[in-house]
């Protein structure tokens, strides 16, 4: 086998996020995001999903409202399959690149929506703050940034479960492992992809690090923002956000007169 080459985060793994995924109810939570959204909002029609991976919610929430919608990512692999997934409805949808700290190109909003602790791959706080700044020049007036994070506590729960998986997927073989510093609060899976239909077994690595945020610090971080908090949840419920929450859902709103 070739040396292993290591891959930008969502590059090779594009290729496998579908059915690494496979579990995940997107469905689900598409309808919870739009609960979110009509208890949030007047009349939520612009909606852009940010870090939108391989699209999959925007796909589901196409499907239950009269939305004008877009998706992006800053991933352009990530992106390729999001596209082909938006190009084929009746109505296609965009879908393009964009990443947290520059989001020019995105205007006019009444909603913005990040799901997945895609948040928590910005490492530093002074990134969540400028993501907020940058969120604002996107929205309408009381338009609205829905996003979740992940915790400490999620972190310490989940690596044992998500360390040293493995499986296949067509021609590809990938090896997963998981590991969390709780001095730094930094999580870090790394991915190893094998391709197995080459004669000479090709092998990538990526290493995604990722910060896990307490409650209080994304409220101070809120606090200094252009937007204002409107309410934290438990994961999928519509319950207050605890010190103990794993993830946490923010609805936050714009203030600009
Ligand atoms: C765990 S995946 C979630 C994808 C999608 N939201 C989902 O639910 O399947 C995290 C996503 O965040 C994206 N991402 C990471 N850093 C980003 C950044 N700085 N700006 C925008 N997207 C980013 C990645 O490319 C990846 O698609």
């Amino acid at each position: 086998m070739n040396e292993i080459q290591k891959k930008p985060i969502y590059s090779k793994l594009a290729e496998i996020y579908d059915h690494i995924m496979s579990d995940v109810d997107y469905a689900y939570w598409a309808e919870y995001i739009d609960d979110l959204l009509h208890q949030h909002h007047p009349e939520p029609t612009a909606i852009t999903e940010l870090s939108c991976g391989t699209a999959s919610l925007t796909l589901e929430l196409s499907k239950l409202g009269d939305y004008d919608l877009q998706a992006c990512d800053a991933s352009p692999d990530m992106v390729l399959v999001g596209s082909k997934k938006l190009d084929t409805l009746a109505q296609p949808i965009p879908c393009f690149e964009a990443s947290f700290d520059n989001l020019l190109a995105i205007r006019e909003q009444d909603a913005l929506i990040s799901v997945f602790d895609s948040v928590n791959y910005l490492l530093q706080p002074g990134e969540i703050e400028h993501f907020f700044h940058e969120a604002a020049k996107c929205l309408t007036v009381n338009g609205l940034l829905i996003f979740d994070f992940s915790t400490p506590k999620n972190s310490i729960e989940a690596v044992q479960h998500l360390n040293e998986i493995e499986g296949d997927y067509h021609h590809i073989r990938y090896y997963r492992t998981s590991s969390f510093d709780p001095k730094h609060n930094i999580h870090t899976n790394s991915f190893e992809i094998i391709d197995r239909s080459r004669t000479a077994q090709q092998a990538w690595i990526e290493v995604h690090k990722q910060r896990a945020y307490e409650l209080v610090q994304i409220k101070k971080l809120l606090d200094k923002s252009p937007l204002k908090a409107l309410a934290f949840y438990d994961a999928f419920s519509f319950n207050e956000a605890r010190s103990t929450s794993t993830r946490i859902t923010v609805v936050a709103r714009c203030q600009k007169p």
